[in-house]
């Protein structure tokens, strides 16, 4: 098959990618999309390095089954310990980290809150890959155990969810009162609203759309775009079909879905 008529994977621990999935519908209308959600193993966040690592080959093993032309790791979680991992395969392999930390470099933001897993705030990925760029730039990182998997339920008006968000933004803006705050967890922007609710003076920056940038850019400078009319969205999942149906809707993703159980 034609390199650029391949699909693009894109990994997530469970729903969350989907807010990658809607950027690159944005930006390259053409491409075919296969999405493996891993809900079963959800939430990646509580686990071992070792364990996402091994999760994450495995799931790129299932994806390079699918044709694909590069992998899109929506998963913070994951992207954390890319380095484990990105070099060993015959694709591009893109991090959702590297392109926000870039972004926050450029605008040259004094300080930043990084809410996300507690795996992700752990390996200290953000506040490398920012200070890589300016190290002058203040990065708070701040853990949440529960909220990753209270949106992967799909109840997205749950007070658990709220009362979430509102303890850990009180906690991050009373220590650090930051202006701007990454959404360190593609299961975050979901729930965007809450969190626009609880912390209304604070800029939210969603990575997903600096990652789908990068993503474009790649595929443009290497000759890869789809030229064809017309694309697919197949979703390999093991979780709730009502769930990513819910999704779907709630992020208003045009491309009709194919869902599968896995
Ligand atoms: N959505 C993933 C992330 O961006 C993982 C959340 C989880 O499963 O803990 O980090």
């Amino acid at each position: 098959m034609n390199e650029n008529r391949k699909k693009i994977g894109v990994l997530d621990s469970g729903v969350g990618g989907l807010t990658v999935v809607k950027e690159l519908e944005q930006l390259l209308p053409n491409e075919d999309i296969v999405y493996f959600g891993d809900n079963k193993n959800c939430p990646y966040g509580n686990r071992t390095a070792d364990n996402i690592v091994e999760i994450a080959r495995s799931t790129i093993g299932f994806l390079q089954n699918k044709d694909i032309k590069a992998v899109v790791v929506a998963c913070n979680t994951t992207s954390s310990l890319i380095h484990r991992f990105e070099k060993d395969y015959p694709f591009p392999i893109f991090s959702i980290i590297k392109p926000a930390a870039q972004y926050v470099v450029q605008h040259k933001l004094p300080s930043i809150g990084v809410i996300g897993t507690e795996l992700t705030i752990k390996t200290g990925c953000y506040e490398r890959l920012i200070h890589d760029g300016n190290a002058d730039i203040a990065v708070y990182g701040e853990p949440s155990h529960n909220l990753a998997a209270l949106v992967d339920c799909g109840r997205f008006d749950m007070t658990a969810i709220t009362d979430e968000i509102t303890v850990h933004m009180n906690h991050l803006l009373e220590q650090h009162p930051v202006k701007h705050v990454i959404y360190g967890c593609t299961h975050y922007p979901i729930v965007g609203e809450v969190f626009e609710c609880v912390a209304p003076g604070v800029q939210f920056i969603n990575p997903a759309l600096e990652q789908a940038r990068a993503v474009a850019d790649y595929l443009k400078e290497h000759s890869l775009l789809n030229d064809t009319a017309g694309h697919s969205f197949d979703i390999y999942m093991s979780g709730s079909k009502a769930v990513y149906e819910a999704v779907l809707q709630r992020l208003q993703i045009k491309t009709p879905a194919i869902i599968h159980s896995v």
